[in-house]
């Protein structure tokens, strides 16, 4: 089961979200998986998951060099899917109501993940990777090197 528009789950609060934003992002490029729906996704990455495109948008194409002395990349994206005005969760998996910010829900104001990934592979501006848990199509916000792998 994931979330219905608006529907709240016994013991979650959401709250009015502010009128404007304070700050905006730059989507870099787009994020091809194999899962077409929340209920799918894995709900961490795996390194050895299956292998996931980040298409880079032709703009930003040169920002990847260097990129393949990186064994393993941080991958940040945008939770598209998001409601984002919830302060009080009850995920399924606990049925322990929680808020956002001790979780690693999807569901928080700003919507950012961050996983780590393998890099297997970079062709023209697609860089392959195993490790991501993101829904097909979810906007690329940023791609650094691990600072765990990287010296
Ligand atoms: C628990 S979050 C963890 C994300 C990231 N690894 C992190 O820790 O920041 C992963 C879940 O987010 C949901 N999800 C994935 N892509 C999404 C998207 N584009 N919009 C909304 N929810 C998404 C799926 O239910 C997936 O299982």
């Amino acid at each position: 089961m994931t979330y219905a528009d608006n529907e709240l789950r016994a013991g979650e609060i959401a709250v009015p979200l502010p009128s404007e934003t304070d700050a905006g992002v730059y989507f870099v490029g787009t994020i091809r998986t194999p899962w077409k729906t929340r209920a799918e996704c894995p709900k961490r990455g795996s390194l050895d998951g299956p292998l996931c495109a980040i298409v880079v948008d032709p703009r930003w194409h040169q920002a990847l060099t260097g990129i393949t002395a990186h064994p393993r990349l941080q991958v940040l994206y945008w939770m598209h899917q998001s409601r984002r005005d919830l302060v009080l969760q009850t995920p399924l998996r606990t049925m322990q109501t929680t808020g956002t910010f001790a979780l690693r829900s999807p569901l928080r104001p700003n919507p950012i993940a961050s996983s780590i990934v393998v890099l297997v592979d970079v062709d023209g501006a697609t860089v392959h990777v195993r490790g991501l848990d993101c829904l097909d199509g979810t906007p690329l916000i940023d791609l650094k090197p691990d600072r765990n792998t990287t010296d």
